[in-house]
């Protein structure tokens, strides 16, 4: 049972919170979570009362139940819902939202504020919730969760920070960034750090070169109006993509304190060799999808999705190509890559391993052998495989792939969401799995010379048709010829 708290969250009745938050909350009830003062008050704009508020969290909720709606549960879920009309700009909201939650007995003095709003507003709600004492912590903690994107760039981000920071000390900021509450996300440390196996082969000498791959079949849906001015490089490459990245190549920490282990993510990205403007090209792909068909069904292109400008060049396919220049990786091309409306959705990292020294079977067919690859499924499946070569049963020497599995989920154990572990997390102080402002300024450092250039070359972008697996172009970012985009967690045969 977690502490008393109340979840002010604001844009409660927005995408994130109809499909992520509200369900969330919800299955923490029903894994007996919250505690029973927990309350949750929902602000919008929205004529809505409690009663409206109520059926509609119960559609979104009804939309996400693992189990389906068990109406005794949604019943005692909702009578800890408030729905507060308000406008966020404005300051006469904030002082009614004192006297509901400061000089109220019913609402718990410790308070999570989740910023479910345009990032252009985080600013203002921080200065308004200060001007009227409601991050006072005389009683009670006060927190403030951002969503990302933190800024739209570097010199963006060093902006938002400095106007938040008048008014929150950075232990009250969670800034949240979904993938840490991944299981496989979190798995990798464990993988890493609890099997001594792995970690004399995790560096230069065996690994030849890594690719994370976040691909998804859906398009921009409503969403254009940000995800034009976003693109695929800010949407998922500074943040999550990095994140995983961070989680994958960084130094045991010296515990396993939030302090320690951000402090290593942080030396990941410091050592992340810049990429200069000449060499962007060399180092980055961009290209946007255009009609095409996904998993039978025939899908518009980016440029005719609703809201996007016609003359758009906005990526919605993204791969770039890092080095990390430090003792373990110097040498070792990673690379991320990520597009919407693509042949499958799915995240998994690929570790590919070096060629083994010596062709012991150089006089069969088979004068190369395979390499090995650890393979982390982050998304559909939460896996974990080693991929090996194994003789083939049979008279001749001939070899196949074949992978050990080591799955993180049996089949009988529930998936439980990455937002229910995050928002559990706000409520009992561990900011482990949320960003510090340096991770998050070194995270812009890597990507900002690759936006900038991009910002430069509005009027061409490659395509590719949605329903597959990206540009062939992309290939160019590849060191040696060998490499290719890894799409699957099987074993791929010759
Ligand atoms: C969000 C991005 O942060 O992550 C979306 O803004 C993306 O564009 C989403 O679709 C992917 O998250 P998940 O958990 O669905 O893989």
């Amino acid at each position: 049972m977690s502490y008393p708290c109340t979840y002010v969250i604001f844009g409660a009745t927005g995408n994130l919170s109809r499909v992520k938050l509200m369900p969330a909350l919800y299955h923490l009830e029903s894994a007996g979570k919250l505690n029973d003062e927990t309350r949750i008050v929902a602000v919008g704009r929205r004529d809505w009362d409690d009663e409206r508020c109520h059926a509609e969290v119960k559609d979104w909720v009804t939309n996400k139940a693992r189990d389906g709606l068990d109406e005794a549960l949604f019943a005692k879920f909702s009578q800890r819902i408030r729905y507060f009309r308000g406008d966020i700009t404005d300051p006469d909201s904030y002082q009614r939202m004192r006297e509901l939650l400061i000089d109220n007995s019913d609402f718990p003095d410790n308070i999570a504020y989740y910023m479910a709003i345009r990032p252009a507003e985080f600013g203002v709600v921080a200065e308004q919730l200060s001007k009227a004492g409601l991050l006072e912590e005389n009683h009670g903690w006060k927190r403030v969760v951002i969503e990302k994107p933190f800024g739209y760039d570097l010199e963006s981000a060093k902006a938002l920070q400095q106007r938040i920071s008048r008014y929150l000390r950075e232990d009250q900021i969670y800034r949240i960034d979904h993938y840490l509450g991944k299981g496989t996300v979190q798995n990798v440390l464990v993988f890493r750090f609890a099997n001594t196996m792995m970690e004399p082969l995790w560096n230069r000498n065996y690994i030849e070169h890594i690719q994370i791959t976040h691909s998804e079949q859906f398009g921009v849906g409503s969403r254009a109006a940000f995800y034009d001015d976003a693109g695929a490089m800010r949407d998922m490459i500074q943040s999550h993509l990095l994140q995983v990245l961070t989680l994958v190549t960084m130094e045991p920490p010296a515990s396993m304190d939030s302090e320690s282990l951000r402090d290593e993510k942080v030396k990941v990205l410091k050592s992340v060799r810049p990429i200069p403007p000449k060499a962007v090209h060399a180092h980055a792909f961009r290209a946007q999808y255009t009609d095409g068909v996904v998993d039978g069904e025939k899908v518009p292109g980016y440029l005719q999705e609703e809201n996007v400008p016609t003359d758009s060049v906005t990526e919605t396919y993204a791969a770039l190509k890092l080095y990390i220049d430090n003792w373990r990786w110097r040498g070792v091309p990673i690379y991320l890559r990520t597009g919407k409306r693509m042949a499958e959705s799915q995240s998994i990292v690929s570790i590919c391993f070096r060629h083994p020294p010596q062709q012991f079977f150089r006089d069969n067919q088979y004068n190369q052998m395979r390499q090995n690859w650890v393979l982390l499924g982050i998304q559909p499946s939460d896996c974990l495989r080693v991929e090996m070569t194994v003789k083939e049963p049979g008279l001749e020497m001939k070899t196949r792939p074949t992978s050990l599995d080591a799955s993180l989920r049996r089949i009988d154990e529930a998936r439980t969401d990455a937002y229910e572990d995050l928002l559990l997390d706000i409520i009992e102080g561990d900011r482990s799995l949320f960003l510090r402002y340096d991770e998050v300024e070194y995270a812009w450092q890597v990507v900002d010379p690759v936006l900038k250039v991009w910002s430069t070359e509005r009027d061409f972008i490659q395509t590719y048709p949605a329903g597959s697996w990206g540009p062939e172009e992309s290939r160019r970012l590849f060191e040696k010829e060998s490499q290719r985009w890894r799409h699957t967690l099987d074993p791929e045969q010759d």
